[in-house]
């Protein structure tokens, strides 16, 4: 068979083309092609050095190519690549058995992403009351400003007008509130709920954690009513805060929880993780992924938990996280009028800015070989990987000092 195959690799130029022609744009992408990583390094393809802030928006934890993960993958690879979820492997059960330890749950069910973890979440909450013969209790509750992923159900479950205005008419059934908003979420769960979900620490919308009160609020209502409560931790999961789930800091328990992003360190998966009754609501053929749980993710899930453990990761995230909170927060004590708020916990931060800035910062700082993001006009995230040390942080404040003043 004869196949189109360049002859040879074309530059990176061409390949920009290329990705213009014939990718969907759904990417409003940053003019760079990065080709390797390595701990919390990237290069691009002019050979520049990078120092990643980003960590592909929380997802490579433990650093890029770690050399444990790349070689629990590259032997996988070469052992055994899938079989359908219809057999054993052998993997499988121990990233469960351990996810479940770790996170205080009970059972798993594998999934590829963060939305698809959370498709499954809001299915075991509409089986759940149907079980129990609420045939009427099929509504969600969810949070303005949350952001669950790009699947129909996750859109809706999305409180954000502009990912969801296009694709209207949109799921039934979910109701939204502000988050702290005591009488409104008192006045949305009802009898007819079957789940509240929330983010711990809402990432998409600017790194805002919930109250930690409000959780025990909503804990209350949940189990006051009847609702399960859903924690979606793709992206404040895995250890970025300091503690393996954000959760585990505020002393609320959900139902239901979901992983992503970091899972694997950039093998697609993801992880709905349940208890209690909650746990049990999935039979054969309620719910199933051709990929779900495969074995390169499962090895390189592993291989992260090992990594973790060995190299004191979440304790380097809160140390390390709180060192950069500090500095940012001295960056706008020095330079009064740039800086609007700092927070978040561990390694998950937000620097809100005093001035509709953040593109330009974040320019300023990819120009400086420093990558982060931009969340709208006004707001800095750092998601960095987990390995980070001080003396990297000492490197992005003083891009960031430097930068600010000019804007
Ligand atoms: C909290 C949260 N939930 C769900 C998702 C969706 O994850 P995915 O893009 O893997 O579907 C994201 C992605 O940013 C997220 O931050």
């Amino acid at each position: 068979m004869e196949t189109n195959k360049p002859t040879a690799t074309p530059d990176a130029a061409t390949l920009m083309q290329w990705d213009r022609e014939y990718v969907m744009g759904t990417y409003a992408r940053q003019p760079v092609q990065f080709v390797r990583g390595r701990g919390a390094r990237l290069w691009d393809s002019d050979g520049k050095e990078y120092l990643d802030l980003l960590a592909g928006i929380a997802v490579c934890g433990v650093g890029h190519s770690h050399p444990k993960v790349a070689a629990a993958i590259a032997e996988q690879a070469s052992t055994l690549l899938h079989v359908s979820n219809l057999f054993h492997t052998p993997l499988q059960p121990q990233l469960a058995k351990r996810l479940c330890e770790l996170s205080g749950m009970e059972k798993a069910f594998f999934a590829e992403s963060g939305a698809e973890a959370n498709e499954c979440a809001l299915k075991i909450a509409r089986k759940h009351a149907k079980l129990r013969g609420e045939e009427e209790r099929v509504e969600f509750v969810t949070f303005n400003g949350s952001f669950h992923g790009r699947t129909l159900g996750t859109i809706t479950a999305t409180a954000q007008e502009k990912y969801q205005a296009p694709f209207r008419p949109l799921v039934p059934g979910f109701r939204y509130v502000d988050v702290g908003d005591e009488a409104a979420i008192d006045a949305a769960v009802s009898d007819k709920t079957c789940a509240v979900m929330i983010e711990p620490i809402q990432g998409e919308s600017g790194i805002k954690e919930v109250p930690h009160g409000y959780l025990r609020l909503l804990r209350k209502l949940c189990d006051e009513r009847g609702a399960l409560l859903i924690f979606d931790e793709v992206q404040c999961g895995m250890g970025r805060t300091g503690s393996f789930m954000a959760y585990q800091r505020t002393g609320v328990m959900p139902d239901v929880t979901t992983l992503a992003k970091s899972i694997a360190a950039g093998i697609p998966m993801g992880a709905c993780l349940a208890r209690g009754s909650a746990a049990t609501t999935l039979v054969p053929g309620d719910h199933a992924s051709t990929f779900g749980g495969q074995l390169i993710a499962c090895a390189a899930a592993l291989a992260v938990l090992d990594v973790m453990e060995e190299e004191g990761l979440m304790a380097n995230a809160a140390r390390v996280g709180a060192y950069l909170l500090a500095g940012l927060r001295a960056i706008g004590d020095d330079l009064p009028g740039t800086v609007k708020e700092v927070r978040g916990a561990g390694l998950m931060v937000g620097l809100e800015l005093a001035q509709p800035v953040a593109r330009a910062l974040h320019k300023g700082l990819m120009d400086r070989g420093i990558v982060t993001n931009a969340i709208g006009e006004t707001v800095i995230r750092f998601v960095p990987p987990l390995v980070i040390t001080e003396q990297d942080v000492d490197e992005a404040l003083a891009a960031v000092r430097a930068i600010l003043p000019a804007l």
